[in-house]
């Protein structure tokens, strides 16, 4: 990180507080701060902030700090972060079409045995979640050729796909094949990935059952429910970049599942430089007057 701040925030004073050597320094009078997992007295010391700026594009851990103060909270949009998440859902949405963990299982062995292969358009992939994110991962799931749905608390336009606002959540889910997760951790969407919602996933299609897809917030998911889900034959297979608790545990048994693909929170990383760039940005239409982007509505919470 340090070498990242060298080249950055020109012209202004910044305090690194991972720097022991600013432990008890006085940080009244500072007017930003960019938090990730900050001290828990960071905003009894800093008293006098205009903004705070999630490391992340996700703030659910931000909105649960102690003492947060009451200022405008932005989160980190980024394109290069949007591309690696849509990187990540299409890469998984692609393995489960083509069977890979099948295949994976049959090259240990060395069997040679082609399997049954459906095309993308057979398939519908739906994306729960159509914010930053989810819409661009929507819109690359179609360039694929899949049959793509979205569900959002708000119902979007999107071209050439069918939309579903939060009310219309059993609709929605009666047509997926895959569903992907892109959703924030709030109230609403905790546990909202239960083995209930798994069972009013479409059966039958052309993956023969329908595969749990999360990149959102592990929080939202019931792994228990994934795997009880799994083993009973209600879903087919799942990918998970996300946990209920983080890094997962050694003797979880998601890890060996066969059905399962996992990846360890890394689905879309904040790339330090370009997050530094965007609160730069951000600072500056601050100060022109200019309404700050990105900020997180409280009562949401996302
Ligand atoms: N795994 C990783 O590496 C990684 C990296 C970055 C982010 N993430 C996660 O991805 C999440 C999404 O990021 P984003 O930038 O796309 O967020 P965003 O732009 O704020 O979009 C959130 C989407 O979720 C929808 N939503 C929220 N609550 C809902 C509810 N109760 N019912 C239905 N829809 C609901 C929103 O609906 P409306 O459109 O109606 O508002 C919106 O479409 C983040 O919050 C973070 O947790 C994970």
């Amino acid at each position: 990180m340090c070498a990242a701040l060298a080249g950055a925030f020109a012209g202004r004073e910044v305090i690194n507080l991972a720097d022991a050597a600013h432990k008890t320094r006085d940080l009244s009078g500072i007017d930003y701060a960019l938090v990730w997992k900050p001290h828990a007295d960071l905003f009894e010391r800093a008293t006098d902030l205009k903004a705070v700026f999630s490391g992340g594009a996700g703030v659910d851990h931000v909105l649960n700090l102690p003492g947060l103060p009451d200022v405008p909270l932005v989160r980190f949009v980024d394109r290069s972060l949007t591309t690696r998440m849509s990187e990540w859902a299409v890469m998984q949405c692609l393995m489960h079409l083509r069977q890979m963990k099948a295949y994976d299982a049959q090259q240990r062995k060395a069997v040679w045995n082609p399997l049954s292969q459906p095309e993308a358009r057979e398939v519908t992939v739906g994306v729960m979640g159509l914010g930053v994110l989810g819409q661009d991962a929507a819109f690359k799931l179609q360039i694929m050729g899949f049959n793509v749905i979205g569900w959002s608390r708000t119902k979007k336009e999107l071209k050439g796909m069918e939309t579903f606002d939060s009310g219309a959540l059993d609709a929605f889910l009666a047509q997926t094949d895959i569903l992907v997760g892109l959703l924030p951790l709030t109230d609403d969407t905790r546990g909202l990935f239960n083995l209930a919602l798994f069972k009013t996933l479409r059966q039958g299609g052309a993956l023969g059952k329908p595969v749990f897809v999360n990149a959102g917030r592990g929080g939202s998911q019931v792994e228990a429910d994934i795997l009880q889900a799994l083993d009973e034959g209600i879903l087919g297979g799942a990918s998970l970049d996300v946990f209920e608790a983080e890094p997962l545990a050694q003797d979880s048994a998601l890890w060996s599942h066969p059905g399962i693909f996992i990846t360890p929170h890394t689905a879309a990383d904040s790339d330090i430089r370009s997050l530094f760039a965007h609160v730069e940005e951000q600072i500056e239409r601050h100060e022109n007057g200019l309404p700050l982007e990105h900020t997180v509505n409280r009562k949401l919470g996302y």
